[in-house]
């Protein structure tokens, strides 16, 4: 049996379908969202509070493994039952902040705060910390249904955002195999975009010539804080403060050209004398470039779930 914290979220309700499609027992902890809340049937849905986890004694019977979300002072309590429950393996879903830990910036804090208490915990773990979310785009509604142009912050900031659908899928693979124990994941996206491209994908996928105007910062903040807590939009501006404001380059365009490093040592592509090209991802003389370009991401928000966050 899989216990899943945050069921009705972006990753856990990912993350339980995963596991149900698997033909795995699955139990969906809901918390403040009603407990039929569109789960396949056959899931054992119950409620609970992380913030209380007495509150979640009578679901621990038959789990071996618990998929838990950050945040939680509690988070001891609750591993210390998981773990007199006989619960085998842990996936704890953190963040890419908590990496440069620091404790003076609300979110990493309380990543780093997680992530401390289930190392502690004499589990078997495996951390998972994604970059941003794709449904974080969810947070633009009202702006998307103002106009076609969207004042948004950190308009420079580039983000490799995840699909919660990719992400569960990592989970997924973290519960099953004991390979996964004990390491710390850092699973992305396929692209590095501004907002401004994600937007524009955005604009193809709703048929709308949508663009991005950069909000100025107080402006933003400002808007942040009617409904954000003070601590947690200082921490975004804290982090996004440090992100690098130059745009990365593609392996293409790489100042070390791996293809040039490629040829020197001799194992580059086979000359044909028609060219001295030494670009083995470049297309053959007289071809057209291959689209190498990853896949977009998925559009598939789902309805009430713009409460994410870092
Ligand atoms: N958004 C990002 O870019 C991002 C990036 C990295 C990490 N994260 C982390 O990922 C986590 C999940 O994000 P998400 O987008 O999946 O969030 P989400 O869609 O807003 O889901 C949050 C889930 O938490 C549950 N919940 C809220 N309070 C609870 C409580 N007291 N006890 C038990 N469950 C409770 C909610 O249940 P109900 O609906 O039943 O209330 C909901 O299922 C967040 O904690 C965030 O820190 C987010």
């Amino acid at each position: 049996m899989y216990l899943v914290t945050g069921a009705t979220g972006n990753v856990g309700s990912e993350l339980v379908r995963a596991l149900h499609a698997d033909g795995e027992p699955v139990r969906a902890i809901v918390h403040s969202n009603p407990a039929d809340d569109g789960f396949p049937t056959g899931v054992d849905v119950r409620s609970g509070d992380l913030t209380d986890p007495s509150t979640l004694r009578d679901a621990w019977e038959g789990v071996r493994g618990v998929f838990l979300l950050p945040g939680y002072d509690q988070a001891p309590t609750f591993l210390r039952d998981a773990r007199a429950a006989g619960v085998e393996r842990l996936v704890l879903l953190s963040g890419g902040s908590a990496g440069s830990g620091d404790m003076s910036n609300a979110i990493s804090a309380y990543m780093i705060a997680s992530e401390t208490a289930v190392r502690a915990s004499g589990l078997s773990w495996t951390i998972l910390r994604p970059s941003a979310f794709m449904t974080n785009a969810l947070r633009w509604r009202d702006k998307l249904d103002a106009g076609d142009v969207l004042r948004l912050p950190f308009a420079g900031v580039r983000t490799a955002a995840i699909d919660p659908f990719d992400l569960a899928a990592v989970a997924r693979a973290a519960l099953l195999d004991d390979r996964h124990a004990e390491r710390t994941y850092t699973p992305t996206g396929p692209e590095s975009l501004l907002p401004a491209d994600q937007v524009r994908i955005l604009g193809e996928v709703l048929g709308r010539p949508l663009s991005v105007e950069a909000q100025p910062d107080e402006e933003a903040r400002k808007e942040m804080l009617t409904t954000t807590p003070p601590q947690y939009v200082d921490a975004f501006f804290d982090s996004t403060s440090r992100a690098p404001s130059t745009s990365p380059r593609s392996l293409r365009q790489s100042s070390r050209s791996p293809a040039d490093g490629l040829a020197r040592s001799g194992t580059g592509p086979r000359r044909t004398g028609r060219s001295s090209s030494a670009d083995p991802f470049g297309p053959p003389p007289g071809e057209p470039a291959r689209d190498v370009t990853p896949r977009r991401p998925r559009a598939r928000p789902r309805p009430g779930a713009e409460r994410a966050a870092q």
